[in-house]
């Protein structure tokens, strides 16, 4: 028998994903701190329609539903954020016990389901007691994440047999303290490389004291967003590779090389800090695996108007544009992981988010609302994985972002890239089109595709 040309490798791991802020709502029950979210979130003209993540999916009450769904999804693993000010509400120090046995509850419905939890420590929502001392400009937040992450493997890595430092260290430092639209909502480019070290070194200092107290495997996770010349001139092939080093090397080459690439002290001129040799020891530690999440691509020309880098994303004629104005790009997710190994080594790979939000016509048919554009994503972006995988990518598995509809961080409940719909309003969960797609690709292993 011809083997089918989607099928993924034998072993192949099929999840979704969710973050804390984003999904859980009751941000301050049970005794857990306020974080930069939660203040942002409250912060009048932040969020757009005045949403906040108080509610959100109310998935903190709801988890044992949620889990249900996963289970209908037949997914083999489940990742989800902590949020530190539960756990920690000054950040350090005290442990409030009814947070982390939120956390231990979720761990073991989701075992007692068969589902592997794949635990992410930072997805942003920083404890706003830790922001109060600098927050991610402090190089002392390389010993308060160590010691939060500590506590946490402490308590579950006996359940829990994959994690993740940090998610998408390019957004907090790009949005919160480059241009300020997410949290803590800075606009300078001095502080950016600075969160930006101490996130890599803090992430270093998390993977050490897993190395002391964890047993499985640990990872971090990053945005990769290729970037492609809009010509061939010169000046565009310039602006290109700052971009490209910007976003996708200024985390992951201290992380995996050590160094950082010359393009950024280019990029940020006198604002560029000359960083001790030794802090590379420290964000430079063996991973397990990189969690890559994968969204679009940008094709990049020379702007001597955009702040710091000088560089534009152009607009393609004719393409398919997500409602967060991304354009649908398959081919650059087979170029990233491509890239990636070529770049960094043979590591192993995760996809940890792809996804993609598109307005959801409210038609429900037999229980199910269809969803055209977001299954025709999820379809070629597997075509792309398997691509990858047949050019020699060690990817072990893919994560579809996301399990629900949920809070999209300052454009609010506006965009949903669910493969459940929520209704806000109830809290109903109805599947769309593509989660049932994904359950045949999981029940399949990929084969469904080739129908
Ligand atoms: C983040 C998610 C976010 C998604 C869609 C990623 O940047 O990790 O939290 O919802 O992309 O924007």
């Amino acid at each position: 028998m011809s083997r089918p040309s989607f099928r993924f490798p034998d072993g192949f791991h099929w999840g979704a994903a969710t973050s804390a802020y984003q999904i859980e709502g009751s941000p301050l029950a049970d005794g857990a701190g306020p974080s930069i979210w939660q203040r942002f979130a409250h912060t009048p003209g932040m969020m757009a329609n005045g949403d906040t993540g108080d509610v959100a999916c109310d998935h903190y009450r709801r988890y044992r539903e949620d889990v249900q769904l996963m289970k209908a999804l037949g997914l083999h693993g489940y990742r989800f954020s902590i949020n530190w000010a539960r756990v920690l509400p000054e950040g350090t120090g005290r442990v409030n016990p009814k947070g982390l046995d939120f956390y231990s509850r979720l761990v073991d419905e989701l075992l007692e389901h068969g589902i592997a939890p794949n635990a992410t420590l930072f997805h942003w929502d920083l404890p706003a007691a830790l922001d109060d001392r600098g927050g991610w400009l402090n190089r002392d937040i390389a010993h308060w994440f160590a010691e939060y992450a500590e506590v946490m493997f402490k308590a579950l890595d006996d359940r829990v047999p994959r994690w993740s430092t940090l998610n998408e260290p390019w957004v907090v430092t790009d949005g919160g303290y480059l241009h300020g639209a997410l949290a803590p909502g800075h606009r300078s480019k001095y502080e950016a490389p600075l969160a930006a070290h101490n996130l890599m070194r803090a992430s270093g200092a998390g993977i050490q004291a897993y190395r002391a107290h964890g047993r499985h495997e640990i990872g971090v996770v990053f945005n990769i967003e290729p970037k492609y010349p809009h010509s061939d001139r010169a000046e565009d092939v310039a602006a290109t590779r700052r971009a490209h080093a910007y976003m996708n090397q200024q985390f992951a080459d201290p992380a995996l090389l050590g160094s950082y690439p010359p393009e950024l002290k280019e990029i940020f001129g006198d604002a560029w800090p000359d960083f001790p040799a030794d802090d590379f020891k420290l964000t430079k530690q063996k991973v397990d695996f990189v969690g890559i999440n994968y969204y679009t691509r940008a094709v990049v020309k020379h702007d001597p108007n955009q702040y710091p880098l000088q560089a534009t994303p152009v607009r393609q004629p004719n393409r398919t544009y997500t409602e967060t104005g991304w354009e649908v790009f398959e081919q650059g997710l087979t170029d990233t992981l491509t890239w990636f190994k070529q770049r960094y080594g043979d590591i192993p790979l995760y996809i940890t988010e792809n996804g993609s939000a598109f307005y959801d016509p409210p038609v429900v048919e037999n229980g199910v609302l269809d969803d055209p554009l977001r299954t025709s994503y999820l379809r070629k972006h597997l075509g792309a994985l398997h691509k990858a995988i047949a050019a020699g990518v060690n990817l072990k598995g893919y994560y579809a972002w996301s399990l629900l509809d949920n809070l999209e961080w300052s454009l609010g409940f506006s965009k949903r890239f669910g493969l459940y719909h929520v209704d806000f309003a109830t809290q109903q969960r109805t599947p769309k089109a593509t989660a049932k797609l994904y359950a045949q690709v999981i029940a399949s292993n990929g084969s469904v595709l080739d129908e």
